[in-house]
């Protein structure tokens, strides 16, 4: 393939990629900007095995790891549960750090890599060599580190050593002195020394700022990840002087960096202090007094699916909030039996987004998606907040955090200030889980205590189940 045919191709898939994004913003045309995101990568991939770049020497170990990583990830794409989703894009992204950092050490250990370069050519080369593998180690570390968080083989609670933001002050002026020897290095043997020094604070540095954040922050930080994955990808698009790379990288990058900003608007924070850390605490435990913690006051009454059904069928107008119990349960199909029985019966239906519901930006609507639940009946957290006093019972279907009272109410509380659906104001609400268990978050939620709210206990698919048989009955 000629170098202007793989230009042509390039710009192709670049194209097809901003569509992919365009259409990726929205549940209606996700399908489509999937295809075009597919599409692109396809062009890209074959325009750059088949370009002028890759010798037929080359060729078949190209082939041959694309045939071990395609089939890798065929595997676990198709092993992968909708719940560990999150899970499965973190690891994708350590593995887009450790490639930057890989590329960069070859490209600095390999003669043709500065073979005629000027001197302020070699500066650059270094340059990108440098801040390419000290991107690709903090998003290797911090990727690995929210992959175990998410999965939970690490905990939720934040871990908040002394002197942490002097530790991270520190770690950057170290990593600027190495910086200035490693271009200042007489041979490679040299640079390796100062490159590997800053390898092991970036790494170090990546581990300490995810194990730093608590539980309702990791959406911030997971979606920030995202965006280093792009910059580190971006870098070594620049090692390897591959524009498409540039380019996509850059797409990655900014794009990530808009969600972190989206999410930070959503859990009304600062994005500074999201990364410094200490917010949240441990994950899904049972609400106990323990550490002298007082429990919310109240008496926590529960209700069953047959006395549920009763109360829907009685409503003018019903909210239904779901959350990550909902994707757990698998119970958005039988959501969506309910929600089409109660709109045949004349009452007005709605669900109640938030947008850190679940464990991924759009999680639930992916899964309403999924059961043909319309459009037009999901909104918002924002659009229908107002909506509440006017609703006779709003359902909330294994979600917690984004339910929480305390929010607003408990200024010492860890997701204080968080932007919550306020289902309390309805004038019943009915909380769908199956314990007294926290959310991610870890914090008590006295919603199970207000006067006007009602304990569905048990798996969100088979209490839903048993309502719907209670409906047609
Ligand atoms: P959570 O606060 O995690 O609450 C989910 C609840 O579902 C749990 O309390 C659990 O209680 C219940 N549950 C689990 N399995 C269930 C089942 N089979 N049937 C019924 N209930 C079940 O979820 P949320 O309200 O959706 O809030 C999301 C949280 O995750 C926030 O703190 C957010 O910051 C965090 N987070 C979000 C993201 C993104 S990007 N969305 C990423 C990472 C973290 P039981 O155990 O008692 O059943």
């Amino acid at each position: 393939m000629s170098a202007s045919l793989v230009t042509v191709s390039y710009i192709g898939a670049i194209i097809l990629f901003i569509l992919s994004l365009g259409g990726l913003s929205n549940p209606e045309s996700s399908r489509r900007g999937n295809l075009y995101g597919m599409i692109g990568m396809t062009i890209a991939v074959l325009a750059t095995v088949f370009g002028p770049s890759v010798t037929m020497a080359g060729l078949p170990w190209i082939i041959g790891a694309m045939v071990v990583g395609g089939s890798i990830g065929l595997y676990a794409a198709r092993k992968v549960q909708m719940t560990q989703m999150p899970e499965l894009v973190a690891l994708m992204h350590s593995l887009v750090g450790l490639a930057a950092m890989l590329v960069g050490f070859a490209n600095y250990i390999d003669p043709m890599a500065v073979l005629n370069l000027s001197p302020a050519e070699k500066a650059i080369h270094e340059i990108e060599v440098y801040v390419g593998i000290l991107i690709g180690a903090v998003t290797f570390a911090g990727s690995l580190i929210a992959f175990g968080k998410l999965a939970g083989k690490i905990g939720g609670k934040p871990l908040l050593l002394p002197g942490r933001h002097f530790m991270n002050l520190v770690g950057l002026l170290v990593v600027i002195a190495f910086g200035w020897q490693f271009m200042q290095a007489e041979s490679v043997s040299a640079g390796m020394i100062a490159l590997s020094v800053m390898t092991v604070i970036a790494l170090l540095f990546g581990i300490h700022m995810v194990m730093a954040i608590g539980g309702a922050d990791m959406p911030v930080v997971v979606s920030m990840l995202n965006s280093y994955s792009g910059w580190a990808a971006a870098a070594t698009g620049f090692m390897l002087n591959n524009d498409l790379l540039i380019v996509v990288g850059a797409l990655v990058g900014s794009s990530g960096a808009i969600l972190s900003y989206i999410m930070c608007r959503a859990m009304n924070r600062n994005f500074i202090s999201v990364i410094a850390g200490g917010f949240g605490s441990g994950a899904g435990k049972p609400a106990s007094k323990a550490d002298g913690e007082t429990l919310p006051a109240g008496e926590v009454v529960s209700i069953s699916a047959i006395e549920t059904a009763e109360l829907l069928r009685d409503a003018k107008s019903v909210i239904i909030v779901p959350g990550y119990g909902m994707a757990v349960a698998q119970a958005q199909h039988t959501v969506y039996e309910i929600t089409k029985l109660l709109r045949e019966k004349g009452i007005n239906v709605r669900f109640g987004i938030h947008p850190v519901a679940g464990r991924m930006p759009g999680h639930m609507n992916v899964l309403l998606a999924e059961a043909r639940v319309p459009y037009d009946i999901v909104m918002e957290m924002d659009e229908l907040n107002a909506d509440f006093p006017d609703t006779d019972v709003a359902i909330v279907i294994g979600a917690n955090d984004i339910v929480n009272p305390a929010a607003q109410d408990d200024p010492g509380s860890p997701i204080a200030g968080m932007p919550v659906l306020e289902v309390w104001r309805a004038k019943t609400s009915i909380m769908m889980k199956r314990s007294m268990a926290t959310g991610y978050a870890g914090v008590d939620n006295p919603l199970f205590y207000k006067e006007n709210n009602r304990m569905l206990f048990g798996d969100a698919k088979k209490m839903l189940e048993e309502v719907l048989a209670a409906l047609k009955s």
